[in-house]
């Protein structure tokens, strides 16, 4: 598993087709209500600090730190190929990702959102550390989860 920063065109048109196939809710689940449907690659162009997730060098989806704060990192737009979700991928990848972010020792937290609705994304953040800090409703139900370094 690999996370590198940047996305190549090419892994931009998968993130296009896997999104678009899925559908406007789907955009929706994994972005909230900041990107417009149909996803097109200059969307994906306007979003920065993007990050490509690799398995065995082959291209599995994309996360990113959405905001860079004084001592936490907000990250969001986690995404795996629908056709290899359920089979730990994301947890491996998200793991990752984290002790990726917990390198800069000036980083105490990671926050991220999660929809109600989606229950998987929910627990898989669980399993890997995040707590519940804020549920907000408007319309959707939707979690603000934290993680803090060196506690899990
Ligand atoms: C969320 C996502 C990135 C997770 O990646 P994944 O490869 O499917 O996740 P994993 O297979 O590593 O699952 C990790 C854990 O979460 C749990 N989980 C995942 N999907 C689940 C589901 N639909 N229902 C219940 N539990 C689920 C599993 O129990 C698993 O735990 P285990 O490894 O102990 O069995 C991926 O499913 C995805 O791209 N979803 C669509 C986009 C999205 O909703 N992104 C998140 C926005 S907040």
């Amino acid at each position: 598993m690999k996370i590198i920063k940047g996305i190549n065109d090419k892994n931009k048109n998968d993130i296009v087709k896997w999104t678009n196939e899925k559908g406007k809710d789907f955009l929706e689940q994994w972005a909230g209500a900041s990107l417009d449907f149909p996803l097109t690659v200059s969307q994906i162009d306007n979003m920065s600090n993007i990050y490509s997730i690799f398995c065995e060098n082959e291209f599995i989806g994309i996360i990113q730190k959405i905001r860079e704060e004084t001592e936490n990192v907000h990250i969001g737009r986690f995404l795996v190929n629908p056709e290899l979700t359920g089979k730990g991928l994301g947890k491996r990848a998200l793991i990752e990702f984290i002790n990726l972010i917990f390198q800069d020792e000036n980083v105490n937290s990671i926050t991220l959102n999660v929809f109600d609705y989606n229950v998987g994304a929910k627990k898989l953040y669980e399993k890997v550390g995040f707590k519940v800090v804020n549920v907000t409703e408007n319309p959707m139900k939707k979690y603000m989860m934290i993680m803090k370094k060196g506690e899990k």
